[in-house]
């Protein structure tokens, strides 16, 4: 028999392929479920794979690995794709990809099979990742080639092979969840004029129901790299799932984005991301403190690259090894702490302090103890404005030493 391994959510697209591969391939059926911080999805999953004659269920818990090496590094790349979305599902296919390769090493499968659809990113994003890692594997998307076409023909076809179809997944939404946040689409959303239903949120609060006053928090840094929420060394899962709550709490992280898929069709995608938003904020806030102005320049145009290979699939490339090696090194000096203000939706930063601020108050003052050498401005105006003055002459004929020149003037 041969041993193929199924990428298993438990829903009602996997749950049919777990059957599906063992009649149409005769294949032996390895689940890999990857915890990713997901909440409702873990439940019973095992003992569902296992009813449906999976030889092996394996369900692994990688959200460690998840924060340290996937969600820390694209946010101290200021990755946020389109200039918003910050790649929570994106984020983890790559990661998914990783281990239904190890797995499939582990019991000498030849084929990895995956839930995703024909039109959008996820397939790309898990069958780059698997054959970037294992070029000789082969990758099967059911989806993309059975006769079930609906979601109706699918009940009928669980239900005439006792598959368990649960009330529960009969919401309208596709959704997707990890501690990086939630997508959501399809139903009522894909009118792109109506305003997100209420119905559709799942993590935070309404912002009009939010509470009246605001709530402070406080985040540390270490190069780049949280590491104390309120004051509380966490770790990452621990770390996200807390700010989650508290800044949901708060409606902070909501997101409505007419998306452009890689494979060019644009959706209509809404997501819930407080953590994320909340500490992207925090880290563009402590960047502003502590790197130059040409690293930050250099850094945010980088970062839109680097968004860009996530969002495309391409995290095990050259291109973005080496944009995480220049980010790693630009994030040094992010080290400090940013207190931030969560209130009805927003999230700002109120207050920024570390041992690597660039910030000096001495030349900053516009009171006592001015340090700036104001003196020396004049010249440097004359000779910063001088390529502007050279071509103002050559195209409009007027003489450089005539135009207004900054001069101090006499007291
Ligand atoms: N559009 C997002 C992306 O490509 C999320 C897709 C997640 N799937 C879902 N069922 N909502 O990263």
């Amino acid at each position: 028999m041969p041993v193929f391994v199924l990428a298993y959510s438990g829903g009602l697209d996997t749950s049919c392929m777990l059957k599906w591969l063992q009649e149409t391939h005769g294949a032996d059926v390895v689940t890999v479920t990857a915890d990713l911080g997901q909440h409702s999805e873990l439940v019973g999953v095992r003992e569902k794979a296992e009813a449906s004659g999976a030889v092996d269920v394996r369900v692994e818990d990688l959200r460690e690995e998840f924060v340290n090496e996937f969600l820390w590094p694209s946010l101290r790349a200021g990755a946020l794709y389109q200039g918003v979305y910050p790649l929570a599902t994106a984020l983890g296919r790559p990661l998914i990809a990783k281990k239904l390769v190890d797995v499939a090493r582990k019991v000498g499968a030849e084929v990895v099979v995956h839930g995703c659809s024909g039109k959008g990113n996820d397939q790309v994003r898990l069958e780059v990742g698997v054959l970037s890692l294992a070029p000789d594997l082969r990758c099967l998307a059911p989806l993309r080639e059975w006769e079930l076409k609906t979601r109706e023909q699918e009940i009928e076809w669980a239900k005439s092979r006792g598959i368990p179809v649960e009330a529960t997944s009969a919401t309208p939404y596709s959704i997707d969840e990890n501690l990086w946040g939630i997508a959501i689409e399809a139903g009522a959303l894909e009118d792109p004029w109506a305003a997100p239903p209420a119905d559709c949120w799942r993590l935070t609060t309404n912002p009009l129901e939010a509470p009246d006053e605001p709530e402070e928090v406080s985040i540390e840094f270490e190069s780049g790299v949280p590491v104390a929420l309120d004051g509380d060394r966490l770790d990452g899962p621990t770390f996200l799932d807390r700010l989650n709550v508290l800044a949901g709490d708060h409606g902070v992280g909501r997101l409505d984005l007419i998306e452009d898929r890689l494979v060019g069709i644009k959706s209509r995608e809404v997501y819930e991301a407080p953590a994320a938003i909340t500490l992207h904020t925090a880290r563009a806030a402590l960047e502003q403190l502590t790197l130059d102005r040409d690293t930050q320049r250099v850094k945010a145009q980088l970062g839109a690259e680097f968004a860009r290979l996530v969002y495309d699939g391409l995290w095990f490339t050259p291109l973005r090894e080496s944009i995480q090696a220049f980010v790693d090194a630009a994030s040094r000096p992010v080290t400090g702490e940013v207190r931030l203000s969560l209130h009805k939706g927003n999230v700002t930063a109120v207050g920024r302090k570390s041992p690597f601020a660039l910030y000096d108050h001495s030349l900053a003052t516009y009171g006592e103890g001015d340090a700036f050498g104001h003196a020396s401005a004049p010249g440097f105006i004359d000779i910063f404005g001088l390529g502007a003055r050279t071509a103002a002459q050559v195209q409009h004929g007027v003489d450089p030493h005539r135009l207004p020149v900054a001069r101090e003037v006499p007291s």
